[in-house]
């Protein structure tokens, strides 16, 4: 079955992701079918969409109708049989490996034998989940970022077993939907959440070193760096038990590789209930007429901060693409789209010289002996020939 317009669209577990992936869906015309068994979700999911549509009326960014049609498409159910007839089905249930083995067992005997089935998960392997499936060459990996309808990018990633003609017929579909798609190989956090890992975690090495406040490490960054956040105000910002969770399994997955080693300041603040600013206390304070100190503008210090997180943020780019976990343009593109870098990260390396960025890893592998900051092999490479990486 080729995938088009008239194609409909399931999609397994009403919450955050799955409404903002069934909305999408539905913007671009397709009838979907959002099913999730626990009632409450789905009526929270329904009022949620309406609430986010009709401020789109409000501000003009749409019309009445158009709203109205795009709810009219979208089918809430509990009832795991109205799913039937999807050509494409995307689940987003919670990120746990046996339910979703579960789920899709069951849903895989309600489909047609040529329907795809994706997975949003963000941490577990392609490969376990397509072990629970009866054809798993259909089946592959459609990452979306939070939230889905505003965030461009999207993480195609097949399966072991997935067929060629699978992933290009799933990528071609959501390229329809306005979507920036990037092809990922089936490793741990797959593009963005392994290339972002040292945004946090060397921010945090660095605060935890006593170089600089959380303050000060954000103003390097947003000031001298062109990054839209800080470091810390976003880690409060996603929540850390959410930063530190994805963290602790990107380490695991690494087999305990030191260059994601998660941090004890992060994991305190999990276990005392600061949890960012959900809870009015992260690294910063929240609280009505709390003072948070301001940062140190010191341009020298500065740079060396952004020197530092950026020089291991390319590293990692580059490992990315030295491992072919996916291409130089598709690294870059999933970095800008994803989490809205103000530049690709290998582009930034050509920008700066490979060399220039090999100096920063070496003066930290020298001063430091630790593996965490190991050059990688192909930026080694990069500088040996002279050459940067677009041609
Ligand atoms: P959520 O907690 O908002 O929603 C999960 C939904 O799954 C709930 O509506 C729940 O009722 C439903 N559910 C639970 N058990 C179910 C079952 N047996 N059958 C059907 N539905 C069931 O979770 P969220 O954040 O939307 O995440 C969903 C998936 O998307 C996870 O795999 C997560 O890793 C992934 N993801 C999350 C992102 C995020 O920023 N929240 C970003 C990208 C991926």
């Amino acid at each position: 079955m080729s995938l088009d317009k008239n194609t409909q669209i399931g999609v397994i577990g009403a919450g955050t992701m799955g409404t903002g992936i069934a909305q999408v869906a539905s913007t671009f015309g397709h009838k979907v079918v959002l099913y999730d068994p626990y009632s409450d979700q789905l009526n929270s999911s329904k009022s949620g969409l309406e609430k986010i549509l009709n401020r789109q009326v409000e501000k003009e960014r749409m019309t009445q109708s158009e709203v109205d049609s795009i709810l009219e498409r979208i089918v809430f159910t509990d009832n795991l049989s109205t799913l039937s007839g999807s050509g494409f089905l995307i689940e987003a249930i919670v990120e746990d490996l046996e339910i979703k083995k579960e789920v899709f067992q069951k849903v895989e005997e309600i489909l047609e034998d040529d329907a795809i089935l994706a997975t949003n998960t963000s941490s577990l392997s392609i490969a376990s989940i397509s072990s629970a499936l009866k054809r798993p060459e259909r089946f592959l990996g459609v990452h979306f970022f939070n939230p889905a309808p505003l965030m461009k990018l999207v993480e195609i990633i097949p399966g072991i077993s997935t067929d060629e003609a699978v992933t290009v017929s799933a990528r071609s579909l959501i390229d329809t939907w306005q979507k920036v798609t990037v092809r990922a190989k089936d490793t741990p956090g797959f593009i963005v959440n392994r290339v972002a890992r040292p945004f946090y975690g060397e921010a945090l090495r660095i605060y935890e070193e006593g170089v600089a406040d959380a303050a000060t490490i954000d103003w390097a960054m947003k000031e001298l760096g062109g990054f839209k956040m800080g470091p810390f105000e976003l880690m409060d910002l996603i929540g850390h038990d959410v930063n530190y969770k994805v963290t602790e399994s990107v380490f695991k997955e690494f087999y305990y590789d030191p260059r994601f080693k998660p941090s004890f300041a992060q994991k305190r603040l999990v276990e005392s209930g600061r949890l960012g600013k959900k809870t009015n206390l992260g690294f910063y304070d929240y609280r009505d007429g709390a003072k948070n100190p301001e940062p140190v503008k010191d341009a020298v210090l500065g740079e060396k901060i952004l020197h530092r997180i950026l020089a291991m943020l390319i590293n990692e780019a580059v490992d990315a693409v030295f491992m072919n976990v996916a291409s130089i343009e598709d690294v870059d593109l999933a970095m800008t789209n994803g989490v809205n870098y103000p530049m690709g990260l290998l582009k930034w390396a050509d920008e700066l010289g490979p060399s220039r960025v090999l100096d920063w890893m070496s003066a930290l592998q020298v001063e430091y002996r630790e593996d965490r900051y190991r050059p990688n092999p192909l930026l080694k490479q990069k500088v040996r020939r002279g050459e940067n990486f677009y041609e």
